[in-house]
């Protein structure tokens, strides 16, 4: 049952906004879309942007080309269609929901998640949504330290990568995709490189952030441990505001 525990805007009439941040395989997806629900927020997966800006680059031919895709993304149209559990993707009004989880996909994001122009165009989006919506989950590498470092509640998980590595397997093994132990660690550790090492947007603790290693919990314990914090931070915020009123 949702919890709709916060007022609607911040009072300075910011959107309130969790962030979720973490590696490939830490459960960030299926906790931020249960915490939103259970909050009455929405959820944002911005690495679902990153991966539609691929998925049109390679659809184009143009995933070498880093200059090709900056001026690309500007003509993209990238939306959400707030009315399906979890959103769906929108690509200039087209769902790729389904078409950016491939392992093509998947391999080649680094390339828009690299280019600094695309990173630009997705975080004014990404706060545009914030804004629209009003209240927000967002999830991805870079919402608590760049994109929205005032957010009144950020979230760091982490968990070993051998459960990462299973979880990622049991999760393509559901869609019919086979990938050895062996492979997806290795795919992982490559992931967690490139998203580290990047100039701008890096896989980084967030100032503030809480972190919570997921290795031995369910996504359920998660859940409940990160709406405990919100909660916390959320009647904080509004005690602050009321000692402020005139
Ligand atoms: O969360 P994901 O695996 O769907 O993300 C795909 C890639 O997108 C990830 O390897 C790094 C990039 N990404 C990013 O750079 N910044 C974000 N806020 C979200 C994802």
């Amino acid at each position: 049952m949702a919890q709709n525990i916060s007022p609607s805007r911040h009072p300075a009439h910011q959107p309130v906004v969790i962030t979720l941040d973490g590696p490939a395989g830490s459960g960030k997806s299926a906790v931020a879309h249960q915490l939103a629900r259970y909050l009455g927020f929405q959820h944002l997966d911005t690495g679902a942007m990153y991966r539609a800006v691929t998925l049109d680059a390679i659809e184009r031919g143009i995933t070498q080309n880093p200059q090709a895709m900056a001026s690309r993304v500007g003509e993209l149209n990238l939306d959400f269609d707030w009315n399906r559990q979890p959103a769906h993707i929108l690509l200039n009004g087209r769902d790729v929901s389904e078409a950016i989880r491939t392992p093509e996909v998947t391999r080649l994001t680094y390339v828009s998640a690299d280019n600094t122009a695309v990173r630009t165009v997705l975080v004014d989006c990404q706060r545009r949504i914030a804004e629209k919506t009003g209240r927000i989950v967002t999830e991805g590498r870079d919402q608590g330290t760049i994109v929205f470092p005032d957010a009144i509640c950020k979230f760091y998980l982490d968990a070993d990568i051998d459960v990462r590595a299973d979880r990622r397997i049991n999760e393509l093994a559901k869609k019919g995709v086979l990938v050895t132990k062996i492979k997806m660690v290795e795919e992982l550790k490559n992931r967690d490189a490139q998203d580290k090492s990047r100039a701008i947007g890096g896989l980084a603790v967030a100032s503030g952030a809480i972190i919570v290693d997921t290795t031995l919990l369910t996504p359920k314990q998660v859940v409940e441990e990160l709406a405990r914090h919100a909660a916390e931070k959320i009647a904080e915020a509004a005690g602050a505001a009321d000692a402020v009123k005139p």
